[in-house]
């Protein structure tokens, strides 16, 4: 677990735009586009904030990025919890991405459905075989990642790349996820992980506990954990 802790989350948040943009870069000059899933939740929206501002703006070639979601909640794309709306509020309609070029996950449809329908279009340009050239994800405070939660029966998924999810105790209990297989295809990972809240997960995690953000190990082992310290603080006792 390769993990690097930030006293500050400027300096958090710096380093993981510039793993963007690098990532991006490397990405189009091997394949002529970078394939990025956005994580949903609070703890990227500083990161997408600053992509939108210079030097990461003008370093980053918009119109060779694509852009999907590792997972999104089954409400309407106007809704608070709507990951696409916040992404969209803070990061898309701020750059020049082609819209043809931002797939959007259907909250609105039939889970099931949209599932599948979700993975053929990324599929189309992804190609059946390869992976995301970065996927972005958090970590829950139960050590769920994406919309994987623990004793779910989605992290036994070892075909489809996306599928429903039914969470009944979250507020937004349905929710459309990728799965373990989708997510280790990607070229690399990064964890964006902060507050105290989070202390728990990640020690566990640090401790060897299979929680399901612990089995998001890519293929080529490029995943890294980029947190703050209050939630890698020892000190926290643990409830
Ligand atoms: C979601 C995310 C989810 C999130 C964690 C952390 O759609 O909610 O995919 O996995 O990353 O729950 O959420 P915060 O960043 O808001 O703490």
């Amino acid at each position: 677990m390769k993990k690097i802790v930030f006293r500050d989350h400027d300096d958090l948040y710096r380093h993981a735009a510039d793993l963007f943009a690098q990532q991006a870069d490397l990405a189009i000059q091997r394949a002529g586009r970078f394939v990025v899933l956005l994580s949903g939740g609070e703890t990227p929206l500083p990161l997408y904030r600053r992509l939108t501002q210079d030097p990461w703006r003008s370093q980053i070639d918009w119109k060779n990025v694509f852009v999907g979601w590792s997972d999104e909640r089954c409400v309407p794309l106007t809704h608070e919890a709507s990951n696409f709306r916040t992404a969209n509020e803070t990061l898309l309609s701020h750059v020049p991405i082609p819209d043809d070029h931002v797939f959007r996950i259907d909250g609105e449809g039939d889970p099931a459905l949209e599932a599948l329908a979700y993975e053929t279009q990324l599929q189309t340009v992804l190609g059946q075989e390869s992976g995301a050239d970065l996927a972005l994800l958090g970590l829950g405070t139960d050590g769920h990642t994406a919309s994987l939660f623990p004793a779910n029966p989605a992290l036994q998924e070892d075909e489809h790349w996306f599928v429903p999810v039914h969470i009944p105790e979250m507020a937004q209990p349905w929710r459309i996820t990728a799965t373990l297989p989708m997510l280790n295809r990607s070229r690399k990972v990064v964890f964006l992980v902060t507050g105290q809240e989070k202390t728990y997960a990640l020690a566990r995690i640090r401790n060897g506990m299979m929680l399901p953000a612990s089995l998001v190990r890519p293929q080529n082992g490029n995943a890294v954990w980029l947190v703050d310290q209050a939630s890698s603080s020892q000190s926290e006792k643990n409830p």
